[in-house]
């Protein structure tokens, strides 16, 4: 079944196509990464999928209904989550407070299971001693974490992530790929922009790559991997990625 569709999706900024013509779709409990070199317009793509942007021109689908124009805080879009590439967390409360905010708003959850539910993810990714810490006060590789997090908690039923290992250390990254796995096998969709090669190869069902606002080529990754365009814009990639 189709979780996402993405019809010949346009985003110009004055003069800048940011998105020129992309399409593809992304099947239920599928992870999904989003490769390319900075500026590509991956971004621009997971704002206009969790409608942070409309589309210039083409829209797109959440389990089969068209979500282009609503509101991101439409309720309609329940169950869509994102984490952004600079975290954006709610900043005066604590770190648990913006935790809980997505397990009361869209998991029916009781009070007592939604802190269970926030305290136990925070333990798995030895984040217990921030849990009453403000946002404002985190390290930059803390806000990502939790930004990331927040984005996974409960069962949503579709969860887009910018570069979520960016600023994350091995240990934890590898953690957060196997909670995305196991999400992903009880049935949340992934579309996942990332740098981070290891993590492609180790738990990605379909990749994407971007170029100059196009996807140059998608499918599974062995196949993808091996095309010569790829391969050429990979390589501006980990050129970057190890600046
Ligand atoms: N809000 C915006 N206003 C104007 N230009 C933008 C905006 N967001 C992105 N762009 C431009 O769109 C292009 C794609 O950017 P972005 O989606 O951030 O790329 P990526 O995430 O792949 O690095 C870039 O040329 C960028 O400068
Ligand atoms: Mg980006």
């Amino acid at each position: 079944m189709r979780v996402l569709e993405v019809v010949d999706v346009h985003k110009e900024f004055g003069g800048i196509k940011a998105l020129n013509g992309v399409s593809f779709e992304v099947n239920k409990g599928e992870v999904f990464f989003l490769v390319g070199a900075n500026g590509a317009g991956k971004s621009t793509l997971l704002n206009v999928i969790t409608n942070f942007y409309s589309p210039s021109k083409g829209f797109v689908k959440i389990n089969g209904a068209k979500t282009s124009g609503l509101p991101p805080y439409d309720k309609r879009l329940r169950g869509i989550r994102r984490s952004f590439q600079i975290p954006q967390l709610w900043l005066k409360i604590t770190v648990l407070e913006n935790l809980l905010v997505p397990c009361f708003a869209k998991e029916n959850l009781d009070e007592k299971q939604a802190y269970e539910l926030a305290i136990e993810t925070l333990k798995e990714f030895n984040l217990e001693n921030i849990a009453h810490k403000k946002a404002n006060t985190l390290s930059g590789g803390q806000a990502k974490l939790v930004d990331t997090l927040r984005a996974l908690i409960g069962d949503p039923l579709l969860v887009v992530l910018d570069e979520p290992f960016a600023g994350v250390s091995p240990a934890l990254t590898q953690k957060l790929l196997l909670k995305i796995k196991q999400k992903s096998s009880s049935g949340t969709t992934f579309l996942i922009v990332t740098h981070v090669f290891s993590s492609v190869l180790q738990i990605a069902d379909k990749i994407g790559v971007m170029d100059q606002g196009r996807l140059i080529a998608q499918g599974e990754p062995e196949k993808v991997l091996k095309e010569k365009n790829v391969i050429e814009a990979f390589m501006g990639v980990i050129h970057e990625s190890t600046n």
